[in-house]
């Protein structure tokens, strides 16, 4: 018998509180929470497509259990922008054809924007290194990588950094 206990979870922004046994992951918590947009994949740490952002730093949110984030910011890629204002990386990607199924794009986003964080200015093969832990079974990877560099761009330019 599992115990559940009440675990409150800071989600874009938004506190959020549900009662969870110990060994739920912060993906299941997640999902079970309406966070759809954060997908489950391989549930082992493989494919990167449960990355969130926990206080700035990309995580997989499969390897991680849901009491270990309490008290962070966790942010989803529903956090960074919206459909109306999407963040330059929603937007490079729209642009480049960057998503196909789209089923990896909400980790490869939050992998990308957790490198843009500490490298502003990376080479393509910074971005291959960052995103190494995300599988696209779709576009070859070719597409993903320009949408990150021209984001990159414009997150560089003054007024647009997000
Ligand atoms: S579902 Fe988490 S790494 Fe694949
Ligand atoms: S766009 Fe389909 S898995 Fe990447």
């Amino acid at each position: 018998m599992s115990t559940h206990r009440p675990v409150v979870l800071t989600i874009n922004g938004r506190t959020e509180t549900a009662s969870f046994p110990a060994h739920r992951t912060l993906l299941e918590a997640l999902r079970e929470l309406g966070h759809v947009e954060v997908k489950c994949g391989c549930e082992k740490g493989d494919c990167g497509a449960c990355a969130v952002l926990l206080d700035g730093v990309a995580v997989d949110s499969c390897l991680t259990l849901a009491w270990m984030a309490e008290g962070r910011q966790i942010t989803t890629v529903s956090g960074l922008g919206s459909a109306d204002a999407p963040h330059p990386l929603q937007q490079a990607f729209a642009d480049s054809g960057a998503a196909q199924c789209g089923y990896c794009t909400p980790g490869v986003i939050i992998a990308a924007k957790s490198m843009i964080d500490r490298n502003p200015d990376p080479s393509e093969e910074d971005i291959r290194v960052a995103l190494s832990g995300n599988l696209c079974r779709c576009t070859g990877y070719v597409k993903i990588v320009e949408a990150v560099h021209d984001a990159a761009a414009v997150m560089r330019t003054p007024g647009d950094r997000k």
